[in-house]
């Protein structure tokens, strides 16, 4: 299946229906790798697809040209959803010229070896004429792999962020007119919150840059998910927002629980917190997933964290989200950690000192009962769900 896209540009990507744990990442409504086809006096072809979808590239690819005819493969990154076909594709494509960033030149020699030594490097500024078509390349180190970049097509004024701008959504529609709004701007921030959270400062930097260059935007292709064709700014407006931590008053309560005890215990918080007006989310971890943790922590306020003390220690589900959320570090949130035990607490300083360490603003002291809430603990954590929920409406 194919699309073009604009004159001459064609979406030659595949849609993975099926995929539902993106190296962990939970993706319930799957996602797509997009190639692009460009055919001009040359043919350059953008970026290529997980290579368990090879066949359906190379197939999509020779409708339009044929593969010993194509001129050039860019290679705007190298994570193998996007270029784990490309060993097969170059070997097909004989006389193209591989195009990179000098870092993605030595990620694909330590990906796929050393014939990727003839490749083509390329640096920010650098253009490539096609014929009526220029690329323009723009390094965009750290967003999120150091090789990463992005192809401008000037004359067109399209932009191929690779994963920028990306949403894990899988769908026979290309464009952003053609699907749900809310169901986009969702999977958009999920994507954002699983996978470029933690380098807002760059992006913020980067769509300052771009922005500052002057570069007109009529659409944006990104590698995963529809085009932005209808509003891209839309995004890109998101992005500026989410990248600075802007957050609604919103709490985000991920637990879970042994016995009832810690749910027990989420309840009468987000009772608390309720009563202030404020907008609560509760996440019971294995009701829901650290995926979606994540994008609800995206707008919130604060975090609050449960975990019944097992083993002297913390809940294994809590602790898998712990270590997550550490490594996602999510900007500007205030975190308050609670939980029951049984002879020995643990978990709440465990969790604590992970956030404190990982320099996330802790909100003390935490929350601790013994085997089961009676009716003064529970009006314990009403009062600490009321209490953070004043610091989120100051
Ligand atoms: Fe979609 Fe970083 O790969």
């Amino acid at each position: 299946m194919r699309t073009e896209i604009a004159n001459d540009i064609f979406w030659v990507g595949v849609v993975d229906y099926n995929i539902r744990d993106f190296h962990g990442y939970i993706t319930n409504r799957g996602s797509t790798y997009n190639a692009y086809l460009i055919r001009d006096d040359k043919t350059a072809l953008i970026d290529t697809v997980k290579h368990t979808f090879g066949d359906e590239l190379l197939r999509n690819v020779a409708e339009i040209v044929d593969l010993d005819k194509l001129d050039y493969i860019i290679v705007n990154h190298v994570e193998m959803d996007h270029s784990s076909s490309l060993p097969m594709m170059a070997k097909l494509a004989k006389n193209a010229t591989i195009i990179c960033s000098e870092r993605g030149k030595d990620a694909l020699i330590e990906h796929y070896g050393s014939d990727f030594n003839k490749v083509k490097t390329v640096k920010s500024g650098d253009e490539l004429k096609l014929g009526s078509r220029t690329l323009k390349f723009l390094e965009a180190p750290m967003l999120h792999w150091p090789d990463s970049m992005f192809t401008y097509i000037v004359e067109d004024k399209i932009l191929m962020p690779n994963d920028a701008f990306g949403q894990h959504l899988a769908t026979g529609q290309r464009f952003d007119d053609e699907v749900d709004a809310h169901v986009l701007m969702e999977e958009a921030a999920t994507y954002y919150a699983n996978i470029l959270m933690p380098l807002g400062p760059l992006v913020a930097r980067k769509i300052q840059e771009v922005v500052q260059a002057g570069i007109p935007i009529e659409m944006i292709a990104p590698s995963h998910g529809i085009i932005w064709r209808k509003d891209p700014t839309k995004i890109i407006k998101a992005y500026s927002e989410w990248a600075v931590g802007t957050s609604q008053k919103k709490i985000a309560i991920v637990y879970d629980t042994m016995w009832g005890s810690t749910d027990k215990m989420a309840r009468a918080i987000a009772e608390g917190a309720i009563s202030q007006g404020v907008e609560v989310k509760m996440l019971k971890l294995r009701a829901s997933n650290n995926t979606e943790a994540m994008t609800e922590i995206l707008t919130s306020k604060a975090v609050l964290v449960g975990s019944p003390t097992l083993n002297n220690g913390i809940f294994p589900t809590v602790g898998s989200f712990m270590i997550y959320a550490v490594g996602l570090k999510p900007k500007d949130k205030i975190w308050s950690f609670f939980g029951s035990f049984g002879w020995g607490a643990g978990a709440v300083r465990a969790m604590a000192e992970m956030a404190r360490k990982a320099g996330f603003e802790v909100h003390e002291p935490g929350l601790e009962i013994k085997y089961v809430p009676d009716q003064g603990d529970l009006q314990k954590c009403f009062e600490l769900g009321v209490q953070i929920a004043k610091e989120v409406s100051k």
